[in-house]
């Protein structure tokens, strides 16, 4: 896809680039925001799974009146810096990383922690959903450690089978929880947000770090709970009619007979998964991809080896010629 058709595909992708965020996400959080007004009054705020920052950006801007240190990020990715913000780099899963994070907060507890992990994303969709709930759960143990009563927990949530679990979980810790889709997250996507507000762990709760919060086998069919343990939180979209749609295609607004001026990303990724395959683009050792579809089944019978299906380095490649066949 070129890079306007992205552009022009991606409307919020578009925006974000003009108005200088980082990542489209940032669009989410301030839709949030709006909803539920989650930053007023909020002076400190931990953002878990930050890279490449646009909810840091968010933050560093609405909270804390923009003094120093009021935002803690965390991401296993490095991030490029931003003003006021102290970044820590790590797995948030791992107990070192969530050490490193309490320290900044011992004594001065955070008003606000956010969570918009994801973990690469298998096309599994139990492994996908698994690793979710996990993400969010270490972000819960993460933020029983640091939030002030009466504080509140974003965190982002895959709409899978067993969310009705992970629900009653928050439940259990903050007096409203709900599910909310904001406008710039794509309805074709199972991506919502839980929405926790009022932190007000179990009377004689004692977090502890070194026994992950609820961790459950997954044999169960959680979505079976019943009675005072099942959950059913509101369902809230965010944003009116007059918000973009993101799964809809917009025209790229263009004066009359002018051109598109493409904008460069606000932070481009600093060491992203594809830098291998660039740097191989670049030598000119990238292979052209080829694909079984490219041939048709008589000629991928007569090969003499497996048809090679995603082949990087160009000496390793078999050209399919009708010499090769
Ligand atoms: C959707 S991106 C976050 C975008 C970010 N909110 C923003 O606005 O720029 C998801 C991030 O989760 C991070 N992540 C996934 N698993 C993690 C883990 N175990 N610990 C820390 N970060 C993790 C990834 O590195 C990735 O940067």
């Amino acid at each position: 896809m070129g890079r306007t058709s992205k552009d022009k595909r991606d409307v919020y992708y578009r925006l974000a680039k003009e108005k200088g965020w980082r990542a489209r996400s940032a669009f989410k959080l301030l839709q949030l925001d709006e909803e539920f007004q989650l930053f007023k009054g909020v002076k400190r705020a931990v953002d878990l799974c930050a890279a490449p920052g646009s909810w840091s950006q968010v933050l560093s801007q609405k909270v804390g009146g923009q003094s120093s240190g009021q935002v803690v990020a965390v991401d296993l990715q490095a991030m490029a810096p931003l003003p006021g913000v102290i970044q820590i780099q790590g797995d948030i899963t791992q107990l070192s990383t969530a050490k490193e994070i309490i320290q900044h907060f011992e004594g001065c507890p955070a008003d606000l922690v956010v969570c918009d992990g994801a973990p690469d994303v298998t096309g599994l969709h139990d492994v996908d959903e698994y690793m979710q709930a996990q993400l969010l759960l270490a972000a819960l143990n993460i933020a029983t450690h640091v939030l002030k009563p009466g504080g509140c927990f974003v965190a982002k949530i895959f709409r899978g089978r067993d969310v009705t679990l992970l629900y009653s979980q928050l439940r259990i810790f903050f007096s409203s929880v709900l599910c909310a889709k904001p406008k710039s997250s794509r309805n074709s996507s199972i991506e919502a947000f839980a929405v926790c507000q009022g932190y007000d762990p179990p009377e004689g709760f004692i977090p502890d770090l070194t026994r992950p919060l609820m961790n459950h086998s997954y044999e169960t069919d959680f979505n079976q709970l019943h009675g005072p343990a099942r959950v059913i939180v509101p369902f809230v979209t965010c944003g009116d009619l007059s918000a973009y749609d993101s799964d809809r295609t917009y025209s790229l607004d263009l004066d009359n007979g002018s051109e598109y001026k493409y904008t460069p990303p606000t932070q481009p990724p600093i060491a992203p998964p594809y830098q291998e395959a660039c740097r191989l683009k670049k030598n000119g050792q990238l292979a052209k991809e080829f694909l079984p579809q490219e041939c048709s089944i008589d000629r991928v019978d007569k090969l003499s080896q497996p048809l090679a299906i995603h082949t990087l380095l160009a000496p390793k490649v078999r050209i399919c010629t009708s010499d090769t066949l």
